[in-house]
């Protein structure tokens, strides 16, 4: 494995209870997903990003962490945790896990205590407890609702997402160390890094102000003390041999304020949402993508790539709606439901596919992604797990439609997911979109993704654009390779080149079609 390999990677997001299920419950587990590491291998990715699989009551799906040191029944054990490390790093692949330090679930033994002990107790203080007859802010949850719940005893605690999810209180010392415990804990078990989850959260403004009237950008997060927390993680990290990392999940919009999380000494890289809530539309893209390379390279971090994860409609739906762009939860309550037009989306996706993974830096892959797979949007109401749907008293579908368990194999469900009815239901339609029958053709979403992970390991240099009619976007890396994707709505002819190495859709004449995208073998200056 190269040193610094997190600057190039490609990471594959695995959300264990969609992924396989080994043991026939019909939830995803890590029997499964240790069965299927081989596919991920063929697949050509550099590294696993594993969501959490701790202990915890799966309120939100496993972000509501009961005990951050042991692995949750449901998926399987510790010592299986440990095996599927080993054998991910044997097929050549590393593994982040998930961290999620903003809070814990309300069956944590520490919230469980606090709880008992009561107002002004010293257990308290490890989250955020206040008393008074109404919510001591006006913070709401991003969930829906408000932030604050009471506890039946005249206070109230703190929680920026469900109720089931306490926010814990960063200044106390015995959260620093407790987590400090953990990082090492899944170090020493061969973790390669952490994604950290809503990285930007864990500090508040001092004295919990209002929303209404803050001057700063939000009350609970980008606050300027959470960058010495990841310095200490940081200093964690290099301890150990071997490259370890984080992955920073940092939504800011102003992407001068997300480097600052890169700057030397802090985390390694950050997710880059600009391009997942980017509206398909050439200008757009290529301001994303300046202001990426722009304020990325100061810092001197690798930029990364994101089209989807876990949280976000999949892109071949949301492209499949023109000028629809992911930009908050309102998408759900605006476009989920609205009609869309899955060909041109899938040959969206397809194209945004080649064009992330030919940009310099890392990309990552959440799966499904490399099947093409739509949203799931008529899940049945009473099948609906995500508690956004509760929280917004039914209004919300939320995020259940790109969490639906994956097609393996076979023509119905549960497509070789496992032997069980899965946890929710496949759509009775994707026979063709199964691992399996995509591994036989080789015009297949999967196909693509395979060429297009290989490939891309022979990418080297920077991004130089290239002249290119208006709706194209057109850049080289290096003298050699090309990368060209028409966003317009006619037909362009490509730059001139040697070879056309891969493409999302066929070329016709010679011409690229709309919402196809081509890496091209240029000539050579010489
Ligand atoms: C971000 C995670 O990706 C999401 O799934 C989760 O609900 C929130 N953080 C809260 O942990």
């Amino acid at each position: 494995m190269r040193g610094e390999w997190w600057r190039t990677a490609a990471i594959y997001q695995v959300y264990p209870r969609s992924f396989a299920d080994g043991n026939g419950d019909g939830v995803g587990d890590l029997l499964g997903l240790r069965g299927r590491l081989p596919y991920l291998a063929r697949l050509g990715v550099d590294a696993l990003w594993i969501t959490p699989w701790y202990r915890s009551p799966m309120v939100d799906g496993g972000y509501d962490v009961a005990d951050h040191r042991d692995v949750d029944p449901l998926f399987g054990t510790l010592g299986e945790a440990e095996e599927l490390i080993g054998e991910a790093h044997a097929l050549g692949m590393r593994v982040l896990l998930d961290i999620v330090p903003n809070h814990c679930s309300d069956r944590h033994p520490w919230f469980q205590e606090a709880l008992a002990a009561g107002p002004g107790s010293p257990a308290r203080e490890r989250f955020w407890f206040r008393g008074g007859d109404r919510p001591p802010n006006d913070w709401p949850s991003n969930f829906g609702g408000p932030a604050w719940s009471p506890t039946g005893d005249g206070e109230w605690y703190l929680h920026l997402y469900a109720p089931e999810q306490p926010d814990l209180n960063w200044n106390h010392p015995d959260v620093r160390d407790d987590f400090e415990r953990t990082l090492r804990f899944w170090f020493d078990r061969g973790a390669d890094g952490f994604r950290i989850d809503v990285a930007p959260a864990l500090v508040k403004a001092e004295g919990l102000p209002d929303l209404a009237g803050y001057p700063g950008y939000l009350p609970w997060k980008d606050q300027e003390g959470v960058h010495d927390l990841y310095r200490s993680w940081r200093a964690i990290a290099d301890s150990y041999p071997g490259d370890r990392v984080f992955a920073g999940e940092i939504w800011l919009p102003d992407p001068a304020r997300l480097a600052r999380y890169l700057r030397p000494g802090e985390l390694h890289t950050a997710f880059n949402f600009a391009m997942l809530t980017c509206p398909w539309e050439a200008d757009a893209l290529r301001a994303v993508i300046d202001t990426t390379l722009a304020t990325h390279e100061p810092v001197g971090a690798p930029p990364t790539w994101v089209l989807s994860n876990h949280d976000v409609p999949r892109p071949v739906t949301r492209y499949g709606r023109d000028g629809a762009a992911f930009d908050s939860a309102d998408y759900f309550a605006r476009s989920h439901g609205t009609p869309y037009d899955e060909g041109l989306g899938l040959r969206r996706a397809r194209a945004a596919a080649l064009l992330v993974a030919a940009l310099p830096g890392s990309v990552y892959v959440y799966q499904g992604e490399e099947l093409g797979l739509p949203e799931v949007e008529d899940l049945p109401a009473d099948a609906l797990r995500d508690p956004m749907w509760a929280r917004s008293g039914g209004t919300v579908k939320g995020r259940d439609g790109c969490r639906v368990p994956l097609p393996w194999s076979g023509t119905r469900p549960p497509f070789g997911f496992g032997v069980g009815r899965p946890w929710l239901p496949q759509p009775p339609g994707w026979a063709s979109l199964t691992a399996e029958a995509q591994s036989r053709d080789p015009s297949s979403t999967l196909a693509l993704y395979r060429a297009a992970l290989r490939l891309r390991r022979g990418l080297t240099g920077g991004l130089t654009w290239l002249p290119a009619p208006r709706g194209v976007l057109a850049f080289a890396r290096g003298d050699r390779f090309a990368c060209v994707v028409n966003l317009s709505r006619e037909p362009v002819s490509p730059p001139p080149y040697d070879g056309v190495l891969l493409a999302s859709g066929p070329l016709d004449g010679g011409l690229l079609p709309p919402d196809t995208a081509a890496w091209l073998r240029l000539g050579g200056r010489g």
